[in-house]
C-alpha cells in the first residue's frame, strides 16, 4: 500500500481530481469505480471544475458505482443515483448510457453487475471510501470475501453514520444496499482509499497494519498490488502516533501541495 498524507482534505482532494484527469486524458477509453458519501465531495467538485475549465472531457469515460439504496425511490434526494447526479454527473460531459450502477430490481441478479464490469474491461480505477467499522462500498464485517455484487443488510451502525443525510432521522435511512462484492472491488487494477478526519484514524490503522480479516473488511486491500491510501493528517494521527512518519513498508511524507 502506498500512503500518501496530505496537511487537509482540500489538498488530498486536488491530488486525487488531478490524478483522475490525468489518467482519462492518457488513455482512450477509461473506467472509473465511484463511491458516495462524503469523503470525495470535493473531489468531485474539483472534476466538475477541471471539465468546466476544458481541462477534460468524460466523453470516453464509463463509470461504475459501488453500491446503491434498496427499497427508496431511484430519484429520492438520498439515492446514490441522485447522489452522483448532483454533484457530477449533471454538471459534466458524460453520457447517460456510460453510468453504471449495481442493480436494484429484484427481478436481476445481482451478480450481473460484475458481468456488466467484465464486459467493459473492468475498473481501471476505484475510489472507495472505508467506513469507521472497516466497510468498503457496503460490504459490512463478516461480508465473505470473494463475495460478487450482492444485497446486504446494512449495519445499524452504518445507518447510524449515515443518518445525517437523511435530516438525522435513523427510521428514514433504508436497511438493505446492493453492493460491488469484495471480490468485485479487488479485480480494479488500481484502487484508491481516502479517509479523512479523527472518527477514521483508527480504524484506517487497522485497515494498514491489522490481520487481513473479514472482521474487517478493508484488510482485504492490504493483498491488491496497486492501492493508494489517502489521507488528511487528522485520518493519519494513530498511524503517525504509533509509528512516527516512517515504518518497515512506507516513508510518510507530509504534503503541503501535490
Ligand atoms: C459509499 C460507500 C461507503 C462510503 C463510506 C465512507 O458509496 O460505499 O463505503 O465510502 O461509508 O463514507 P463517508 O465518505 O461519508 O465517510
Amino acid at each position: 500500500m502506498h500512503i500518501r498524507i496530505f496537511r487537509n482534505k482540500s489538498i488530498a482532494s486536488d491530488f486525487i481530481a488531478n490524478l483522475i484527469v490525468d489518467k482519462i486524458n492518457s488513455e482512450k477509453e477509461f473506467n472509473l469505480g465511484l463511491a458516495t458519501g462524503s469523503t470525495y465531495l470535493e473531489t468531485y467538485k474539483n472534476l466538475v471544475d477541471a471539465y468546466k475549465k476544458n481541462n477534460v472531457s468524460f466523453e470516453k469515460v464509463k463509470t461504475f458505482n459501488l453500491d446503491e439504496y434498496l427499497d427508496i425511490d431511484r430519484n429520492h434526494p438520498q439515492t446514490y443515483y441522485h447522489f452522483m447526479r448532483t454533484h457530477l454527473f449533471n454538471d459534466i460531459d458524460i453520457e447517460r448510457k456510460n453510468i453504471f450502477f449495481p442493480p436494484v430490481d429484484t427481478h436481476v441478479y445481482f451478480h450481473s453487475f460484475d458481468d456488466i464490469i467484465k464486459r467493459n474491461k473492468g475498473i481501471d480505477l476505484q475510489l472507495l471510501g472505508i467506513g469507521n467499522n472497516g466497510h468498503i462500498g457496503f460490504n459490512e464485517p463478516g461480508t465473505i470475501f470473494n463475495s460478487k455484487t450482492h444485497l446486504i443488510q446494512l449495519d445499524q451502525s452504518t445507518r447510524e453514520q449515515n443518518k445525517r443525510f437523511f435530516n438525522d432521522n435513523i427510521d428514514a435511512v433504508p436497511h438493505y444496499a446492493v453492493t460491488m462484492g469484495i471480490q468485485t472491488i479487488m479485480q480494479a487494477k488500481e484502487i484508491i482509499i481516502t479517509a479523512f478526519g479523527e472518527k477514521k484514524a483508527e480504524i484506517v490503522n487497522n485497515m494498514i497494519y491489522g490481520r487481513v480479516s473479514e472482521m474487517i473488511p478493508a484488510t482485504i486491500l492490504q493483498n491488491h498490488s496497486n492501492v493508494t491510501v489517502v489521507l488528511d493528517l487528522e485520518a493519519a494521527s494513530v498511524i503517525l502516533r504509533k509509528r512516527g512518519w516512517q515504518d518497515e513498508n512506507n516513508f510518510y511524507k507530509l504534503q503541503n501541495s501535490y
